[in-house]
């Protein structure tokens, strides 16, 4: 027996530095647009001035005279795509809308022509010099627009199933003794990452490599094979770091497709990086919504009825919707609920998914009206999110694997100092400065799918993890690494990570958080099946065993339950005795209740997200507090925000120092929501105005000047292996209401419509 204690392990829930820190600050990281062709030509977009209507006729005799320039490609001369289906839908697109492929116009800023030239700057200088005549037709912007339709969301796409209710909302709100009704605006937002939409394609004989920030490689692959019509496995995508996408590069554009057939066409690669306005109208963007909440309540503040009717804008042939009632209806107790999502198209591009799809727009509407409920009822807002806690959400009654939403509020109270809170609107202030604190719950479901590993252990201790997972900023190579030195109890920086290649196993998007829960409980999975192997090798002769059992040899029990227990294990006495320097295994890991095509689909590019509340007989969420103080100038209406401070439980923390920084992003980015972002709609064109980062508004670090990040331990057996229930979408959730009910809190003014700009305040 082993005499010495093994030493504490180092790894998971440690702040492990950023695996790819120095990479990126000294410029090695590579990215898409990085990686250097040979004699590539550069393709440059040309996109439409209208938002609706046809091409009648192009003129390219000027833009074919710039030297330099090989083509100019438009529907009349590109090859025809096969068509995909929506993401949403159970396909790969991000919009069914394929341009180059007719003359019509679905939306402004679609792509109408590309150039292809020899330079950049004279694909771009050809570009400005493509004319075309087209007729154009009135177009339709948004809610208030004439000639909208509008329907019901349920059912029309795959991902979305159910507009969640229970009981009989309305008799139960005629009969409560209190009553709040209030309707709440969100604005359109874009992803705005700082790495540009960019795809290089490289074709080696049948063999297309694409290079291109991507949440989802073997989407991609598989999606653009679909479109050329060619075989999957001969399509590889690659990008070891994305610079940012929020959900903007989850899903397949249609210029990849476009790219692809172009440089098979030219026999060369070719190269595009989309300026930053094209990128507002060829990928997708957070649709506007509208909301109407109806809550009855009982004077001690108990919910007695919920209603929540959402609408959102999608375009005319996409009926994409992110429909948050799912979590609204279900975050607190109520024997009554009733909902309803409705989609208005209108001629734009089609909307997507961006950080916190559903919850940000929804639960901005709930929680800003149970502040106001909580004013009505003169009762503390966290008081009334106390009496409404529940352990069961509402509507199908399944219990919560874990739930700590008070705790998060209580911990946030006293960090904050809530208790220093006059509870009358306008009482607080310094100087000119009107004060307010406002809170709000935030939550996002827990969610994971299926992905596969390969990892490769050495006698020397080092280890190499492959998946192809995705770096977006999240820390992935950090807390993988961290979850297979804690399994092979080696140390963290023996540990190499290769991620963000489609010929390495699969894994899911980077999307709905669930990257960390699938990617490390699959490399979790297959490090024990590494650590079976060695343990088997060494376990007969390891005085541990019990005599008797060796007697009757070894059971497979005995070696599952050694190499899933934290017992050490001598790597060069495993060596030895299996008799080579190396093991190597593959795994394919699945979530619980994932379907039974699960590993199929998962090779296939398609995704069989499992969690939040659509698991058979229980229900998983991450939960937070966030406290804001706001500051409101008497004279000028300026606001400002000089403390945020949110306290979350999300499971296990695997790395408190990319978590912190995951979370900390989120509520900067909330605040941001509240008062800054939005992007403006010229309404007469169905044309974005602000699509530049000069005015599309963002905050600086001068916006910020104190966040403060508290994340409570929670241990919660019931999700996935890793424990984790997942964070990068967590922090942005409840920021808009918190911001909101601040400002309620400092002026007596209660906004509804974001972004709160200083000329919507009238103190
Ligand atoms: Mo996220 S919006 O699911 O990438």
């Amino acid at each position: 027996m082993s005499t010495t204690a093994p030493e504490p392990k180092a790894n998971m829930g440690n702040p492990v530095p950023r695996y790819d820190a120095v990479a990126k600050v000294t410029g090695k990281a590579s990215y898409a647009a990085d990686v250097p062709l040979a004699n590539p030509a550069f393709a440059f977009l040309v996109t439409s001035a209208i938002a609706k209507g046809r091409i009648d006729s192009f003129d390219l005799s000027d833009a074919r005279k710039v030297p330099g320039v090989i083509d100019v490609v438009t529907h009349e001369t590109m090859e025809k795509l096969k068509e995909a289906k929506l993401f949403s839908d159970g396909g790969y697109t991000s919009s069914t809308i394929q341009p180059l492929q007719s003359a019509e116009i679905a939306h402004d800023g679609q792509i109408i022509a590309v150039v292809l030239a020899d330079s950049f700057e004279a694909a771009r200088d050809a570009a400005y010099r493509v004319r075309v005549n087209t007729t154009a037709a009135a177009p339709t912007a948004s809610f208030s627009s004439p000639g909208t339709t509008s329907g019901r969301a349920k059912g029309q796409l795959a991902q979305f199933k159910e507009d969640p209710k229970v009981g009989d909302f309305a008799s139960a709100f005629a009969a409560a003794d209190v009553k709040l009704t209030a309707s709440y605006e969100t604005p359109t937002q874009h992803h705005n990452p700082m790495e540009l939409f960019a795809t290089s394609c490289v074709w080696n004989d049948d063999r297309l490599t694409i290079f291109e920030p991507s949440q989802y490689v073997y989407g991609l692959k598989n999606g653009v094979a679909e479109q050329l019509g060619v075989d999957a496995d001969k399509v590889r995508v690659i990008n070891a770091y994305v610079g940012g996408a929020f959900g903007s590069k989850g899903s397949m554009t249609p210029r990849t497709a476009i790219i692809a057939a172009l440089a098979r066409r030219l026999n060369r690669p070719v190269k595009l990086v989309a300026t930053r306005d094209q990128g507002f109208t060829i990928a997708t963007y957070r649709a506007e919504t509208r909301h109407r909440i109806e809550i009855g309540a009982s004077r001690d503040g108990k919910l007695v009825a919920l209603r929540h009717e959402g609408a959102e804008i999608s375009s005319r042939a996409d009926a994409y919707a992110v429909g948050g009632t799912k979590t609204t209806t279900r975050l607190y107790a109520c024997p009554n609920v009733d909902s309803m999502v409705s989609i208005v198209r209108a001629d734009r591009n089609t909307p997507g998914f961006m950080r916190s799809p559903p919850e940000v727009p929804y639960l901005f509407a709930l929680e800003s009206a149970m502040d106001e409920l909580a004013v009505q009822l003169n009762m503390d807002p966290i008081e009334l999110r106390r009496v409404n806690d529940t352990m069961k959400e509402p509507i199908d009654g399944k219990p919560y694997t874990s739930r700590a939403l008070m705790d998060c509020f209580d911990a946030g109270a006293e960090a904050f100092g809530w208790s220093k809170r006059d509870a009358q609107p306008k009482s607080m202030s310094e100087g000119d400065w009107m004060i307010g604190y406002g809170c709000a719950a935030t939550c996002y479901p827990t969610q994971m799918a299926p992905a596969a590993a390969r990892v490769r252990l050495q006698r020397d201790g080092r280890a190499r993890i492959e998946i192809a997972g995705h770096e977006i900023g999240n820390g992935a190579y950090t807390v993988i690494a961290q979850a297979a030195a804690e399994k092979l109890d080696i140390p963290v920086e023996k540990v190499t990570v290769a991620l963000g290649d489609s010929d390495l196993p699969p894994a899911p998007v980077a999307g709905g958080s669930n990257s960390t829960a699938s990617t490390c409980s699959a490399v979790m999975m297959v490090c024990d099946q590494i650590r079976q192997r060695l343990f088997k090798a060494i376990l007969p002769a390891d005085s541990l065993i019990d005599k008797a059992k060796e007697t009757v040899g070894l059971g497979q029990t005995q070696v599952t339950q050694a190499a899933k227990s934290d017992r050490p294990l001598d790597l060069e006495t495993a060596f030895d005795a299996l008799g080579v320097s190396m093991v190597e295994e593959y795994g394919e890991w699945k979530p619980d209740g994932a379907p039974l095509d699960s590993f199929r689909a998962m090779h296939n590019g398609k995704m069989r997200m499992v969690g939040g509340s659509e698991m058979k007989d229980r229900i998983a969420f991450a939960f937070g507090a966030e406290f804001v103080e706001v500051r409101v100038n008497r004279w000028t209406q300026e606001i400002r925000v000089p403390r945020l401070l949110g306290v979350f439980a999300a499971g296990r923390i695997m790395n408190p120092r990319t978590a912190r920084s995951q979370l900390m992003g989120g509520l900067i980015w909330g605040m941001s929501s509240a008062l800054l972002e939005a992007t403006e709609l010229d309404e007469r064109h169905a044309r974005y105005v602000n699509d530049n980062l000069a005015d599309y508004l963002m905050p600086v670090n001068a916006d910020v000047p104190n966040v403060e990040v508290i994340m409570l331990s929670e241990q919660d057996d019931r999700i996935n292996p890793a424990g984790v229930k997942g964070l990068g979408e967590l922090g942005n959730v409840g920021t808009n209401a918190a911001v909101c009910n601040a400002i309620f809190h400092a002026t007596g003014q209660r906004i509804r419509k974001l972004p709160v700009r200083l000329e919507n305040l009238q103190v």
